[in-house]
């Protein structure tokens, strides 16, 4: 295994428990990377403390503090760039986000999407509104979809996706807490892969490299 150890950057807006299933991945050393940055939208998102909790540089960027998305997106970017972060992580992270900050991370940022995308993803599917729509559609599955982040909202091309049953007497809560669980195991995972070199875009392809 090479030592690159990839300086991972992370936005998030709520309690953080994909950004915890990542550190938790590289405290067991199974990714060649370190999070040195968690920047949220929101001063009491619980990602942050988790971030001081292994040391990581924290920062609040209020949208509100910013005339458009652009220039949001913009402070994102060159706060991310300050910090010499080389792979984006968007873990829960609620806001729409525009070229200012997808094109000079073009191929390095990561999303998380608790659906089997392109199945009820896209503006306004995000939190319990995902499983409410699963639910009401009827869909016998689900899942969740890691992806590298475009200007599309949640159109970048697909890393990895786990399904999940959809049962009977499912509500939006536990359909949400079963996919939850498989996050957890996708987006450490889609982070190994990032940091070991073997995602290869092919087209919208991403083809998993065999391990050296
Ligand atoms: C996850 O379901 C993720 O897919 C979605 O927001 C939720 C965030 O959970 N984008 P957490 O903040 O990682 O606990």
């Amino acid at each position: 295994m090479t030592t690159t150890c990839k300086n991972i950057g992370a936005l998030v807006s709520g309690g953080g428990s994909n950004l915890q299933a990542v550190l938790d991945a590289i405290a067991r050393g199974e990714i060649d990377g370190r999070v040195t940055l968690v920047i949220s939208d929101n001063p009491d998102a619980g990602g942050l403390a988790r971030a001081r909790a292994v040391g990581a540089e924290t920062a609040v960027i209020l949208p509100k503090d910013y005339p458009s998305r652009a220039d949001f997106s913009r402070a994102l970017a060159k706060k991310l760039q300050q910090a010499g972060v080389e792979l984006v992580l968007m873990a829960g992270f609620m806001r729409v986000t525009t070229a200012e900050l997808t094109a000079p991370f073009r191929g390095r940022i990561l999303n998380i999407h608790p659906s089997l995308i392109p199945s009820f993803c896209g503006p306004g599917f995000y939190g319990h509104h995902v499983h409410e729509a699963v639910l009401e559609y009827g869909a016998k599955v689900s899942g969740c979809t890691v992806h590298f982040v475009e200007e599309e909202v949640d159109g970048g091309p697909i890393i990895l996706q786990r399904t999940v049953p959809v049962l009977d007497d499912d509500t939006p809560d536990t359909l949400a807490a079963r996919i939850l669980i498989e996050e957890h195991k996708a987006y450490p995972e889609a982070v190994r892969l990032f940091c070991a070199g073997r995602l290869k875009l092919q087209g919208r392809r991403v083809i998993i490299a065999p391990e050296k």
